[in-house]
C-alpha cells in the first residue's frame, strides 16, 4: 500500500508540472509543417480498416473475406523459419552474438541478392545494394535527397505512399492518367517536366506490367531530361510474360537514371517481419553528386541497420530451397488470382490485372462510384476489396481485390460476389 500511494503522489507532480508546462506552450509559437494539412484524413487502408471494424461490431456474426489490403495469408517457408531459429541461436551465445551491423545490410545478404540479380543479367555491386526494413519506408526516405522544388510524376490511379509522402514535403505533383485506353500503363510525354518518376511495374493497384519496350522508352526519357525514376518492383516475383523486365537494371541505360525498390513482403510473406532493399547504382549522378553516396549518407546517420534474424531470414529466401518454397507461395497466390480473374470475367463483367500481378482491376458496373461499391460488396457478400478512388482520381468506376486470401475464402468471395 505504501508503494501505491507513493506512486500516486509522484504521478500528481508530474501531472501538475505537466499543466503548467503546458500552459506555457503558446509564448513559444512552435510551427508544425503544414503542408500535413494538405493530407487526406487518414492512409487509405486505414479508412478501410476502420469502416470493417464498424461494419463487424454491427455483425458479429458475418464473416469477413478481407481481399483489400495486400497482407499474405501463408505462413513463412520452412528455410525461413528454420533461418529465424538459428540466427536467434547465434544471438544467445557469446561466441556468436551480433550487436550493431553494417547500416546497410551485411554482405551475406547482399551477395545473395547480388548472384540473383546475376542470373538475370545485372550486375550490381555490394555498396550499390541497401538493406532496409521495407520498400514503403526506403520510398518514403528516399525523398531526404532531393530538393522539394523538384517536380514529381506519378501514374494515376497510384499507390497512395507516393503521393503522401511528398504532400508531407510539399513538392510539386502531376499525374499521368492510368487509363483502359492505355492499358493502364501511361507513358512519357514530350510536354511533361518531371524530375522524380515514379513507376510500379507490375503496377499496384492496376496490376498492368510495363513491357520491354515500353521501359526503354522510360529510362530513355529520364537520361534525356535529367530525371530520376523510382522503380518500385515489389511484385516482380509475380511476373509470367516474358517480355516483362524483373529489374529496372535489365534495360540499357538505367544505371544513370533509377533508383529500384524490392520488397520481401510480397515475394516471401514478410509482411510481419519487415525486410527490403534498395539498389542505387554508382553511376546515377546529379550534377557531380553522386546519389549513392547521399543515400549512404543518409543511412549512415539515420538508420542502425535491419536485424540480423531477418537478414538471415532474407538469406534462406534466395537458397535453393527457399527460393522453390517461396515460388510455391507465390503459384498459390497466382491460383487465386485467376480464380478471381476468370470468376469475374464469367460472370460477364470487366477485368484487368490478375496475370502478372496479385491485383485484379475490376470496372465498376450498374452506375455506382468505387466507396459504393465497397459498401454494397461490404453488406452483400461480406467481401473487402479497395474501392479503386482511393488510389486517386482515374481510379473512380474501379476496385481491386487481392489474390493473397486463402484459396477457400478467394473461391468463396468469388461465388458470394455474383
Ligand atoms: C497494398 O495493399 O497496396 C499494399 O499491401 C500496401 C503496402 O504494401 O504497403
Amino acid at each position: 500500500a505504501g508503494a501505491v500511494s507513493c506512486d500516486n503522489t509522484l504521478r500528481r507532480a508530474a501531472r501538475r508540472a505537466a499543466l503548467s508546462r503546458s500552459r506555457g506552450r503558446g509564448k513559444y509559437e512552435l510551427k508544425i509543417n503544414e503542408n500535413y494539412k494538405n493530407l487526406s484524413e487518414s492512409y487509405l487502408f486505414s479508412t478501410i480498416a476502420k469502416k470493417v471494424a464498424v461494419y463487424t461490431q454491427q455483425h458479429p456474426e458475418q464473416e469477413i473475406i478481407r481481399l483489400g489490403i495486400g497482407d499474405v495469408t501463408l505462413p513463412l517457408a520452412a528455410p525461413v523459419v528454420d533461418a529465424l531459429h538459428a540466427a536467434v541461436e547465434e544471438m544467445g551465445k557469446k561466441e556468436t552474438f551480433h550487436g550493431y551491423g553494417p547500416e546497410q545490410g551485411y554482405g551475406f545478404l547482399k551477395q545473395a541478392l547480388m548472384r540473383y540479380y546475376a542470373r538475370r543479367g545485372v550486375v550490381l555491386a555490394e555498396n550499390e545494394i541497401f538493406v532496409g526494413d521495407g520498400a514503403k519506408s526506403d520510398i518514403g526516405n528516399i525523398l531526404d535527397l532531393f530538393d522539394v522544388d523538384n517536380t514529381v510524376l506519378v501514374p494515376d490511379p497510384v499507390y497512395p505512399v507516393y503521393v503522401d509522402t511528398n504532400v508531407m514535403a510539399g513538392r510539386r505533383i502531376v499525374y499521368a492518367a492510368a487509363t483502359r485506353e492505355n492499358g493502364f500503363l501511361p507513358m512519357p510525354q514530350a510536354d511533361v517536366q518531371a524530375d522524380l518518376i515514379y513507376l510500379c511495374s507490375p503496377n499496384n493497384p492496376t496490376g498492368a506490367a510495363y513491357s520491354r519496350d515500353q521501359l526503354q522508352a522510360w529510362v530513355d526519357y529520364a537520361n534525356e531530361r535529367g530525371a530520376v525514376l523510382l522503380f518500385d518492383a515489389a511484385y516482380e516475383s509475380f511476373i509470367t510474360d516474358g517480355d516483362v523486365p524483373h529489374s529496372i537494371y535489365e534495360l540499357p541505360g538505367a544505371r544513370t537514371c533509377a533508383i529500384e525498390f524490392r520488397s520481401f513482403s510480397k515475394k516471401a510473406g514478410f509482411t510481419g517481419l519487415r525486410l527490403g532493399f534498395t539498389v542505387v547504382p554508382k553511376d546515377l549522378m546529379c550534377g557531380d553528386v553522386q546519389v549513392r553516396s547521399l543515400w549512404a549518407r543518409r543511412h549512415g546517420t539515420k538508420f542502425n541497420g535491419a536485424p540480423y534474424i531477418e537478414q538471415r531470414a532474407g538469406e534462406a529466401v534466395y537458397s535453393e530451397e527457399g527460393s522453390r518454397q517461396v515460388m510455391e507461395q507465390v503459384a498459390y497466390y497466382k491460383r487465386n488470382a485467376m480464380v478471381i480473374y476468370e470468376g469475374l470475367k464469367e460472370a460477364g463483367h470487366t477485368v484487368f490485372g490478375g496475370i502478372n500481378s496479385p491485383y485484379i482491376w475490376l470496372k465498376v458496373e450498374d452506375g455506382m462510384d468505387s466507396w459504393e461499391f465497397f459498401d454494397y460488396l461490404l453488406e452483400q457478400a461480406n467481401v473487402v476489396g479497395t474501392p479503386g478512388s482511393g488510389f486517386w482520381p482515374s481510379g473512380e468506376g474501379y476496385f481491386r481485390l487481392t489474390a493473397f486470401g486463402t484459396y477457400e475464402n478467394t473461391v468463396e468471395a468469388v461465388s458470394n460476389l455474383f
